[in-house]
């Protein structure tokens, strides 16, 4: 039987799963027109198709990946921990060890729990919060994008069909940098908000106000009006620093969250913080039980001996300091080659070193996502798959070259649809925002 092209695959996907996939960060409408549809391997820094394409991945799994794909030396030791069983009957001892682990590891971190999504972490310090404090309300950083699938968080997005306004309008929001709008929530909501949850830093550094950053101001408040910092690192941590960007910017969390970049793609997060807190999710104190994390597969063994390796080869090989230094020759070379074009009012790569951001604005120097739909096009067409930028330790001189070369033509592609409008050039409709109410 002749095998289906990838394309019909892909349209199958759509008639057996809502959406064509289980995340959608990886949907059609995240994506150009001439994305690869389905992808059948990865190793390193590189993606294959089903078409057999190969391609140099910047998307890294979501971020999850930061050695590598399929990196053999974590490879190996998961494949020694499947032989000894993946789930069992009572705690196993690897999970003492990487509690251990990451206790040592993260100076604001005294208890951890283990889930295996990053919704279910925050999910838990949101219900922690709540009962720790005795407060309803929960406010989230309007910059920052998406905290968890979870009702407390969805239900304040547009995309917020199926859920309460009961729920929904227990979740606020307040402004990154700014302090008035934090101080503002706790006149209006006095007494009443149990948890402040962003990320540390996403395209820009916590500003100072006098000898203290905003981070230290927010826990400052926080603590003067009774409500918990909780200091979401899904994707800044292990990217940052090992220890999260908390400890570059010197912030102590009531508690936060780690996923993503912890386990080289395998399935693992965690939730932690402060003992008194954590504890309430325990079974040997007195006060009202808080029914925390429970999931059959929390402590499933992959995630965790992936995790314990993965922590191991980022403090051998140093590669949080990987990522910075490929970070910085990437932003500095992509964004020499828009300044020769001319271009570099309309097109950059910006935020910080180890987690860049695409800038993509259109003739009246707006954002654009036509823009940065053919930005993104056109490095395919170069073999590189780039919907957003996430490094890895197997990314090195070789690939940044085939990306500056990706670039050098994506560019020129770029300045054309400045000059002669971004339709005639693109391919299909321009990615859409995920937290939209309708198609
Ligand atoms: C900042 C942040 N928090 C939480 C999450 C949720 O993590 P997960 O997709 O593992 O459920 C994400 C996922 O993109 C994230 O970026």
């Amino acid at each position: 039987m002749k095998q289906k092209s990838a394309r019909e695959m892909q349209k199958r996907l759509h008639e057996l799963i809502p959406a064509g996939g289980h995340t959608y960060s990886k949907g059609d409408d995240q994506f150009p027109e001439i994305a690869p549809g389905l992808m059948v391997k990865a190793k390193g820094a590189y993606c294959w198709d089903a078409d057999g394409n190969k391609f140099l991945d910047y998307g890294m799994g979501l971020r999850a990946v930061a050695v590598g794909h399929a990196n053999d030396e974590i490879n190996e030791a998961v494949c020694k921990q499947i032989a000894l069983g993946t789930n069992y009957t009572r705690p196993s001892l690897i999970e003492l060890e990487l509690a251990e682990t990451i206790v040592d590891l993260i100076p604001s971190v005294e208890m951890v729990k283990f889930a295996k999504n990053g919704s279910d972490v925050t999910s838990g310090a949101i219900r922690l919060a709540r009962a720790y404090t005795g407060k309803k309300f929960i406010a989230v950083c309007a910059e920052h994008p998406f905290y968890s699938f979870n009702d407390w968080f969805i239900g304040s997005t547009a995309c917020n069909s199926g859920i309460p306004d009961e729920i929904s309008s227990l979740t606020l929001k307040f402004n990154y940098n700014n302090l008035q709008s934090v101080e503002d929530l706790f006149a209006k909501y006095s007494n009443q908000i149990a948890a402040f949850i962003l990320e540390p830093a996403k395209a820009v550094e916590p500003a100072m106000f006098g000898d203290k950053n905003f981070l230290q101001k927010l826990k400052e408040l926080c603590d003067k009006n009774g409500s918990l910092l909780i200091l979401d690192e899904m994707i800044s941590g292990f990217r940052f620093d090992l220890k999260g960007a908390q400890h570059i910017y010197n912030v102590d969390p009531h508690l936060t969250t780690f996923g993503k970049a912890t386990a080289n793609g395998f399935s693992f997060a965690f939730l932690a913080g402060k003992k008194e807190i954590m504890e309430l999710g325990g079974i040997y104190h007195d006060k009202p039980r808080v029914f925390l994390l429970s999931g059959t597969h929390g402590a499933e063994s992959t995630g965790l001996i992936a995790a314990i390796k993965n922590i191991e080869i980022f403090k051998r090989d140093n590669v949080v300091k990987h990522h910075w230094d490929y970070g910085k020759k990437f932003k500095d070379g992509i964004n020499a080659i828009a300044k020769q074009k001319g271009i570099d009012k309309n097109f950059a790569i910006t935020g910080f070193d180890c987690s860049p951001v695409v800038e993509a604005r259109n003739t009246e120097g707006a954002i654009d996502l036509s823009f940065l739909t053919l930005f993104s096009q056109e490095m395919i067409r170069g073999g590189v798959l780039i919907p957003w930028i996430a490094f890895s330790k197997s990314h090195s001189d070789e690939e940044l070259k085939i990306t500056l070369e990706a670039a050098e033509n994506a560019l020129t592609v770029y300045k054309v649809a400045l000059e002669n409008g971004v339709q005639k050039s693109l391919i299909g409709n321009a990615v859409k925002p995920v937290f939209r109410k309708f198609n």
